[in-house]
């Protein structure tokens, strides 16, 4: 049997420092550190995540080794992101990526973070995966697109949003409730008491397969400043149901364009990923209509779902075989492309 791939991955688009280890296609460790100091500030700063990818870096990547149990010598190449994401933090990642392969003389291997997203349904998985062509719904704080995916190195965005991120829209409507950074996980929880149908805000006309969430959140401030001006409670007496409708206007726009994005291009089998495929009300609704309609859906495990390095691994595991290299001149790129 040919000996199996160990690589490691870094992770530092954002705000949480990951690095990951797999032999092949399987996790030996996935180890992540949040970053709390931007919770007091309602979002990602991108200096104070600088620094602090700087500070966790090296005790993420030793740690992921401890637990992955393996050698530094077993290390066949590094794999990092270049982007998209913030430059300050993907430039901590990226040079200590370089480092470590000069250091180790093995291979390193730049990954693009929204390919990474969708590959990791290729992770810890036997044949429960999905086969080419698929279609991806890659709904992050950052980006919301449906990708067709014909192939590992082969992914082209057929709809893309055209303002605010999906992410950004649960984030932005929580800061608006008055929820700390990041809210999405807030609103997905307090709306499970919650009725969908308590509110309505405007939906958008966008054509083909592109989306827009900015008009949304307009929507969601004007009716809660209006209504406060009536009753300075309103929020907190109507925290579930204001949740439970802002959660469903969302995961309606991103549901319409995804059957749109089945229609036209007749491919039945599809997948989400990206911290916002974390929502439970998303999982629950696509379940639903892949029941009907007879989709085949694949939903991540959730701690691949939300940003972590694992995902990065799998994609430099792809161009490992493909033999993808970098060399020491490449750099990262904030607005990297497919
Ligand atoms: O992919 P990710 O971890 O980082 C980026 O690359 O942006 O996504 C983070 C986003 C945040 O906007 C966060 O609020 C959202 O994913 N998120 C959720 C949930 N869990 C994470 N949004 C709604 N419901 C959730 N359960
Ligand atoms: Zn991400």
């Amino acid at each position: 049997m040919s000996k199996k791939t160990i690589i490691l991955a870094i992770e530092s688009s954002c705000d949480d420092t990951a690095a990951a280890i797999l032999e092949d296609k399987k996790t030996l460790s996935n180890v992540v550190a949040n970053q709390e100091i931007h919770q007091q500030y309602g979002g990602v700063v991108p200096e104070l995540a600088s620094r602090a990818h700087q500070q966790n870096i090296i005790p993420v990547v030793d740690t992921a080794i401890k637990r992955a149990k393996i050698r530094k010598q077993d290390i066949d190449a590094i794999a990092f992101t270049k982007g998209p994401g913030l430059l300050g933090s993907l430039l901590v990642g990226s040079s200590f990526a370089k480092s470590f392969a000069m250091g180790m003389d093995i291979p390193f291997i730049a990954v693009n973070h929204m390919q990474a997203h969708i590959l990791a349904h290729f992770i810890d998985k036997g044949k429960q995966i999905p086969s080419f062509p698929f279609l991806c719904l890659t709904v992050s704080g950052g980006h919301t697109q449906i990708v067709k995916i014909d192939s590992p190195s082969k992914m082209q965005v057929i709809g893309t949003t055209l303002d605010d991120a999906a992410g950004e829209a649960f984030d932005k409507s929580a800061k608006i409730l008055g929820f700390p950074y990041p809210g999405g996980p807030l609103i997905d929880k307090y709306a499970k008491g919650g009725n969908i149908h308590a509110f309505t805000f405007g939906k958008p006309k966008i054509k083909d397969l592109d989306f827009s969430f900015s008009g949304l959140k307009t929507s969601i401030l004007y009716t809660t400043q209006a209504e406060i001006k009536e009753n300075p409670n309103f929020i907190a007496e109507n925290k579930e149901d204001l949740c439970a409708s802002i959660q469903h206007a969302i995961v309606i726009i991103l549901i319409d364009k995804l059957t749109k994005a089945i229609k036209q291009t007749g491919i039945t089998q599809i997948a989400i990923a990206g911290g916002v495929s974390a929502n439970s009300y998303l999982r629950n609704q696509l379940k639903v209509l892949a029941r009907k309609e007879n989709y085949k859906l694949f939903i991540p495990k959730f701690e691949y779902c939300t940003d972590n390095a694992a995902m990065i691994a799998i994609a430099g595991y792809y161009k490992y075989l493909d033999k993808d290299f970098a060399n020491q001149t490449e750099t990262p790129s904030a607005r990297l492309l497919f």
